[in-house]
């Protein structure tokens, strides 16, 4: 495969704090990266930065050696870059169904060579039917498709939220905590759900993450992330073991987050380094 995006010497200031520094960092078509890193040290930013939500302080972003530094986030998607955000944004009024629907009509806006190479069809082969309706199945989605999407638990919005992304059929996904408020069986299913997508879709995903046992469970390179700047990037294996890493945020489980004045979600405690139990679940 390829070299898909390309980004180089990346920066981002917001008045007087850099919320991201000097940040270069290459993915081939169809790789999978998650990218870690405590609260406030810049994920969403980087995000925020591919998609054409914020500008560009300083370095370059390529897709397929093509920059798109200046692009409004609406063409950078037709260029085949699909977002979870960070919370959920579906439509809460209708169901489960007319939000998959309305996904399908906003599928056709991406021309066939951005979108990626892989045949999600084979889930649909597989259930020998609708593929929409294996493509629900797959999600778990099927059972709850008339149900409206504002009353759905925040996991299964999640769920959602990919599915409608997806069927897009982006080249890159970046998907921003997609487990957050998932139960760990349904974060098991996730794990799943995106090597999956990778060898069935054929799509280079890049998830930010705070659940390391989810991390691990993922495998694939990790990228991470302390103010702003990328600090360790390789198997989860090596990157636990960066020793930076370790001061600032994986050995500080019990200690929380640093306080970083961010005021767009309540986050969770990061990180979560034991197994754990999720009392919704036996
Ligand atoms: N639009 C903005 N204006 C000003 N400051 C911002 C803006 N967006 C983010 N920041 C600041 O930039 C820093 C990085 O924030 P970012 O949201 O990228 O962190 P994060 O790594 O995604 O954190 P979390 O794990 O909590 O989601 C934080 O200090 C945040 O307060
Ligand atoms: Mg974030």
């Amino acid at each position: 495969m390829s070299t898909l995006l390309e980004i180089t010497a990346l920066g981002k200031a917001f008045g007087g704090l850099r919320a991201v520094t000097d940040l270069s960092l290459a993915l081939d078509g169809g790789e999978l990266l998650t990218v870690i890193g405590p609260n406030g040290c810049g994920k969403t930013t980087l995000f925020n930065l591919l998609t054409g939500h914020l500008k560009v302080s300083q370095g370059d972003i390529r897709l397929d050696g093509r920059s798109i530094l200046g692009l409004p986030p609406h063409q950078i998607a037709r260029l085949g870059v699909g977002r979870k955000f960070q919370m959920p944004s579906i439509y809460a009024e209708l169901t489960v169904a007319e939000n998959i629907r309305l996904a399908r009509q906003a599928a056709a806006l991406i021309p066939l060579r951005y979108q990626a190479e892989g045949q999600g069809d084979a889930w649909a082969e597989q259930a020998g039917g609708d593929p929409y309706a294996a493509f629900l199945a797959r999600l778990g989605l099927s059972e709850i498709a008339g149900q409206r999407a504002g009353t759905l638990p925040h996991g299964k919005k999640q769920w959602l939220e990919i599915a409608m992304v997806l069927l897009a059929r982006p080249r890159l996904i970046l998907l921003d905590e997609p487990t957050a408020g998932m139960t760990r069986r349904e974060k098991l299913v996730a794990v799943g759900l995106l090597q999956d997508i990778r060898s069935q879709f054929g799509a280079a995903i890049i998830v930010i993450e705070h659940d390391m046992t989810f991390v691990e469970a993922l495998g694939g390179r990790v990228a991470a992330m302390l103010n702003g700047r990328l600090v360790a990037d390789g198997d989860f294996a090596r990157v636990r073991q960066n020793r930076q890493l370790v001061e600032a945020y994986l050995g500080g489980a019990a200690a929380g987050p640093p306080a970083a004045g961010h005021s767009s979600d309540p986050r969770p405690p990061a990180p979560q380094l034991s197994p754990g139990d999720d009392p919704s679940h036996g």
